[in-house]
């Protein structure tokens, strides 16, 4: 029998941590459930003493995820550790996981501790997280920049102290597959009560090797996994779920281990976080990218035509694709809709499933095929975001030829007022962004801006991306429509929520 590897998910704590990705809590209940759906083990769905926003965050998905394990991320300090477990009282299987940096630079210019200073830590923060729950975890942070020696003696403290979970981060991804192996087998072997824990691994992206480094890992002796959906997280990223999970799977020959993940749910876990957090899958991302499974050349289609394993190690089912998610049209009725919102994972209220209903008719007026992703793009668009500060009633947007400049009329919500300007711009887009800024009285700097065809087809609803920095902060914003022009406002205005979100406001 293979052996099992349990997969940590942190793509709610960690991978909201990357620029722009913040999500609301409704995002987040959704995307815990999608997990779910999924089949990890743990969710780590956030940091709950480091905002109430977290604490309110792991507070609910603890109630909700009866499945998986949740845990929430603590310092070694007592009142991190005594709000993490207040925000998990009501989880089936709640995990305290606490950390703290080993290596030296982290212990004398960040904590400026000393190491008996830092070992005494773990010591006092462990054994009081174990008078809530057997079930903790102790992360070394910047374990692949730590002294060996010292990296045994404070693994020894932890499981002496009662963690049952000992994570080895390479925080800043700085290890190397062979060498971070290594080091897996080096603690294994030498902490002497190696045993009563499992051994983790949690690698960061920085030189592209965090899902070698994971496997590496595995491979060692390591039998938990912490990734994110996509790789999503801090700078450069974390482990991609679906490449460790896909990589054991198809390798199985090789790793001689299994997960529980129930691979046909990857796509769409993949698809539902890219749209929480506006991030597009790039086309030529592994596993889950549009080109994944597309074969351009003429001697590769005549190979797949043949026989698809020529060019194909895994099929495009088993991590969810197909080619029947043409769904649902202007005569789809309500239990039609509903029982697609079921099998994309969302449980909405009937009032909810009213509004979305609505919302697609008006689409299916404007575009003949509505796909899996139009649905989900309407959902969060009409159900998800209602509780934004900012939202589009109405917009029209006048363009010409040269001399007379683009004129955009803008409708919308300001914090539950109605207010409309016009105003010029230099394109159609500029002249959105400058209306909506006026209305708002504010001017912030846009960094990105990118139009995506959701679907296939000229009818295909166009989904804008924008990236947004105001007083320092930076969001994420998205937005779908068939016309771009109005993607594009709401996309600029999903930011303007987000950057909402972020403390303080516009
Ligand atoms: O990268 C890291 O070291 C972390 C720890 C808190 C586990 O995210
Ligand atoms: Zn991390």
């Amino acid at each position: 029998m293979f052996e099992k590897v349990i997969i940590f998910d942190t793509s709610l704590r960690d991978g909201e941590q990357a620029p722009g990705a913040t999500m609301n809590l409704p995002e987040k209940k959704h995307m815990a459930g999608q997990l779910e759906s999924l089949g990890v083990n743990v969710i780590e769905a956030g940091f709950p003493a480091s905002s109430p926003g977290d604490f309110e965050a792991v507070q609910a998905i603890a109630g909700l995820v009866r499945n998986c394990e949740v845990a929430g991320l603590c310092r070694c300090h007592r009142n991190d550790i005594e709000r993490g477990w207040e925000a998990l009282q009501q989880a089936a299987n709640p995990r305290i996981h606490c950390f703290l940096a080993t290596s030296p630079i982290h212990m004398e210019y960040k904590l400026r501790k000393t190491p008996e200073q830092v070992l005494e830590m773990i010591k006092e923060g462990v054994s009081f997280a174990a008078k809530f729950t057997s079930n903790v975890e102790f992360s070394a942070e910047d374990a692949s920049r730590t002294p060996l020696d010292f990296l045994v003696r404070a693994v020894d403290i932890a499981i002496k102290a009662g963690a049952t979970t000992i994570n080895i981060p390479d925080t800043v991804g700085y290890a190397q597959p062979e060498e971070f192996a290594e080091r897996i087998k080096y603690v294994l072997e030498n902490v002497p009560d190696s045993d009563k824990a499992v051994f983790s691994v949690h690698c960061h992206n920085d030189l592209g090797l965090a899902v070698a480094n994971t496997l590496a890992a595995l491979k060692a002796g390591a039998r938990q996994a912490e990734v994110t959906v996509s790789g999503l997280g801090e700078r450069a990223g974390n482990a991609a779920l679906e490449e460790v999970v896909m990589a054991l799977k198809v390798r199985q020959d090789y790793y001689g281990l299994t997960t529980g993940i129930n691979t046909e749910q990857i796509l769409q876990t993949c698809r539902a976080l890219s749209m929480l957090v506006g991030q597009p899958i790039p086309a030529n991302k592994a596993i889950v990218g549009a080109n994944a499974f597309a074969h351009e050349s003429g001697i590769h289609q005549d190979g797949v035509l043949k026989n698809p394993e020529t060019y194909e190690i895994m099929t495009p089912e088993s991590i969810g694709r197909t080619n029947t998610d043409l769904v649902l049209g202007k005569h789809s009725g309500r239990a039609a809709v509903k029982s697609k919102l079921t099998e994309l994972g969302y449980s909405l209220s009937e009032e909810q499933l009213a509004i979305v209903v609505d919302a697609l008719k008006k689409l299916a007026d404007r575009k003949e095929k509505i796909y899996d992703e139009d649905v989900e793009a309407l959902v969060l668009e009409e159900v998800y975001r209602l509780p934004d500060q900012y939202r589009l009633e109405e917009m029209s947007v006048n363009c010409a030829t040269a001399g007379v400049p683009p004129t955009a009329a803008v409708v919308m919500q300001v914090r539950g007022e109605s207010k409309q300007f016009a105003s010029f711009g230099a394109g159609p887009v500029d002249a959105v962004f400058n209306t909506i800024n006026s209305i708002i009285g504010a001017n912030p700097k846009l960094h990105r801006y990118a139009v995506n065809a959701i679907s296939s087809g000229t009818d295909a609803q166009g989904e804008v991306t924008v990236r947004l920095e105001y007083q320092g902060r930076t969001a994420v914003g998205r937005g779908s429509d068939p016309d771009i022009l109005v993607a594009s406002a709401k996309a600029y205005i999903n930011a303007l929520n987000r950057l909402e979100m972020k403390n303080g406001g516009i």
